[in-house]
């Protein structure tokens, strides 16, 4: 198993992975990775996160249609006419484009998805619910990485949410908020594309420099 243990050289490599093989994922990986998920902070500790593992290939084509569906209507056209963002070239652009459409058709074929849910119940959803789930997702991306495993973290099913957590089968009262397609990479982890930090972060005051950056 390649796993890489600097916990610098992971995050700077857990580029989201969307060429993956077809071949089955063991299960001890994959109750690792949730078992990192669980570890991340969450509001109040009140740990309402559930995590759908999905396998069954009729129910991931079930929701790939409504992934496709927000490629084809949605997310395809603004992604053409969008341009390359910092610390990206346009050519590395045109192939993260390439990617993104072939998980698009190929979504449904990774061997285990994990789908991150919120039990809300009678709670509506606010701004903030997210933080009590997204760490959780961060965990498992890195986790799946230093196991040598390629995902991405996924939230355009929810352009269609009714339609797609109707298929997902989830009860009344529980939210997904993303869907993690998991698998043996085709690729390589290679170092994350990103814009400088001099142009990101301020020192004391909105739009003043943060010496030594
Ligand atoms: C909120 C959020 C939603 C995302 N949704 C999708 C998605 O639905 N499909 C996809 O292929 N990538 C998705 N991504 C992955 C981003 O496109 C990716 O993180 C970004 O392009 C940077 O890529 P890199 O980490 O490989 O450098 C999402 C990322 C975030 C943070």
């Amino acid at each position: 198993m390649p796993a890489a243990n600097d916990v610098f050289e992971i995050m700077h490599t857990t580029r989201a992975m969307r060429r993956l093989k077809p071949d089955p994922v063991p299960d001890d990986l994959i109750r690792k990775i949730l078992d990192a998920g669980i570890r991340a902070p969450n509001g109040g500790n009140t740990q309402k996160w559930r995590f759908l593992v999905v396998k069954d290939p009729e129910i991931k084509k079930r929701v790939q249609v409504h992934y496709k569906r927000a490629f084809d209507e949605i997310v395809g056209p603004r992604y053409r006419s969008s341009e390359a963002p910092p610390g990206v070239t346009p050519e590395k652009y045109r192939r993260q484009h390439d990617a993104v459409e072939y998980l698009t058709d190929h979504f449904h074929e990774a061997p285990v998805w994990i789908v991150a849910c919120i039990e809300h119940h009678g709670e509506r959803p606010r701004r903030w619910s997210g933080a009590s789930i997204y760490p959780a997702v961060q965990n498992m991306l890195l986790a799946a990485r230093a196991l040598g495993l390629g995902a991405t973290l996924t939230t355009r099913h929810l352009l269609f949410e009714k339609d797609s957590e109707a298929a997902l089968g989830l009860p009344p009262g529980v939210h997904s908020y993303a869907i993690l397609p998991i698998g043996w990479p085709m690729g390589r982890f290679g170092p994350v594309g990103r814009g400088p930090l001099s142009e990101m972060v301020y020192l004391d005051r909105w739009g003043e420099n943060y010496p030594g950056l």
